[in-house]
């Protein structure tokens, strides 16, 4: 039995050593292999990041060119996790549900590919079939055929692509690929935590991403950033902020976008987004929305100063990823799935560190239940 209180949530605690991303909540540092976010994310394509992730250094351009290739060509989905795709939308599950499900079919082979054994190979399947699983269910949900993958566009472009039936601008698929990036890892929380635990109990990296999709769901992990732009819709003009964020504290609600459990500053990623979000945000219409979300943002920090103060509630990565998506015109129900798609480099490779460490993460709990109940007969209990 430990003899020290335990951290509840585990908050503070050292639970490994890992060489793929450094969080320093203290001074708003993200370092990712090496490359502090605002260095790498606006620059490299996703493809450069999964290699960066997968094999700690930037690839050369053959090594790139064989990893794009090779992940076009594994866009194809087993036909059972296309049949399990249209079950789903007839049921209009939510898409996080849906990818979730998805994800575990990939043990399957897509026809026509050979058996693998490759953890590596799996994990690439993994990357590559996100996006597509993601379109595709998104056009099913609204009674439409899936568009096939065109290899010739990179993985922002092509999920796009998928999605809205047109090549995407270069400004657009920029953006997408910034942001996919921007999320690629972070340190141990919770669905990356999810992936290790699954695989290194020896399980395969097909479990753990479908633990890591759970996990990920959740409102105080992945499924902030809807809720973060329907507030800023709520709120709609720059004279209601004030009066709509009073009234949600009032009601003990959370501002959506707000508050980390590791960044007691403004989380890095914000301004990677921020910046990605102007670069988007050029027409007048996209500008008032941009202007009017800068506005909700400082309000809320003053009024959750005011609130909690000393707490240091600060922007987190969720309320710019909206704004971020909303430019690219991605419906709301799919920023989850969107964090996914690039947060699924990061949980691959973790799976292959904790693969290489080859040890099972087994904490301990401390028992706080009695211990000398007796059993009693059914007809005994009232
Ligand atoms: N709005 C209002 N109050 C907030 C808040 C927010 N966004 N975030 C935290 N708080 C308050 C809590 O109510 C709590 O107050 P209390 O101690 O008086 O009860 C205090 O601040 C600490 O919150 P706690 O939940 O213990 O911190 P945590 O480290 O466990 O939680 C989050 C971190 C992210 C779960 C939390 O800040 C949150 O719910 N944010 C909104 C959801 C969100 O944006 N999630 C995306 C995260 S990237």
């Amino acid at each position: 039995m430990p003899d020290s209180k335990p951290a509840v949530g585990l908050e503070g605690v050292v639970a490994a050593q890992t060489r793929l991303s450094l969080v320093d909540g203290q001074n708003g540092v993200l370092v990712i292999a090496g490359f502090p976010v605002e260095e790498i994310a606006p620059k490299a394509s996703f493809e450069e990041m999964v290699f960066l992730l997968w094999n700690d250094r930037l690839p050369n351009a053959r090594e790139l060119e064989d990893l794009r290739r090779e992940l076009a060509s594994l866009r194809t989905l087993p036909v059972a996790t296309t049949r399990l795709l249209r079950d789903a939308a007839a049921q209009k599950a939510p898409v996080i549900d849906a990818l979730r499900m998805a994800a575990s079919t990939l043990s399957l082979r897509a026809h026509g590919e050979t058996e693998s054994t490759d953890p590596r190979r799996d994990a690439k399947a993994v990357v590559a079939r996100f996006p597509v699983i993601v379109a595709s269910y998104w056009r099913l949900l609204e009674g439409k055929e899936p568009i096939p993958a065109d290899p010739g566009l990179g993985h922002a472009a092509n999920f796009l692509f998928m999605l809205q039936g047109k090549a995407p601008s270069p400004e657009r698929a920029r953006a997408l690929e910034t942001y996919l990036n921007t999320v690629s890892d972070h340190g141990f929380n919770a669905s990356t935590f999810t992936a290790r635990v699954i695989v290194s109990t020896g399980s395969d990296v097909v479990s753990a991403i479908t633990g890591a999709i759970g996990a990920l769901k959740g409102p105080l992990h992945g499924g902030a950033p809807g809720p973060a732009l329907d507030m800023v819709f709520e709120i709609g003009e720059k004279a209601r902020a004030e009066e709509v964020l009073r009234a949600k504290l009032a009601r003990g609600e959370r501002l959506m976008g707000f508050g980390h459990r590791v960044y007691k500053v403004r989380d890095p990623r914000a301004d990677v987004l921020n910046g990605a979000a102007k670069a988007l945000y050029k027409g007048d219409a996209d500008k008032r929305l941009y202007d009017l979300a800068t506005h909700v943002e400082a309000t809320a920090l003053r009024l959750l100063e005011e609130h909690k103060p000393g707490r240091s509630l600060k922007t987190n990565v969720e309320f710019y990823t909206a704004l971020v998506l909303h430019g690219i015109e991605l419906p709301t129900d799919l920023f989850t799935p969107c964090f996914a798609i690039g947060r699924v480099a990061g949980w691959t490779a973790h799976g292959f560190e904790q693969q290489a460490l080859g040890k099972l993460i087994r904490p301990q709990s401390e028992y706080v239940g009695p211990r000398d109940r007796k059993y009693a007969p059914l007809e005994r209990r009232s």
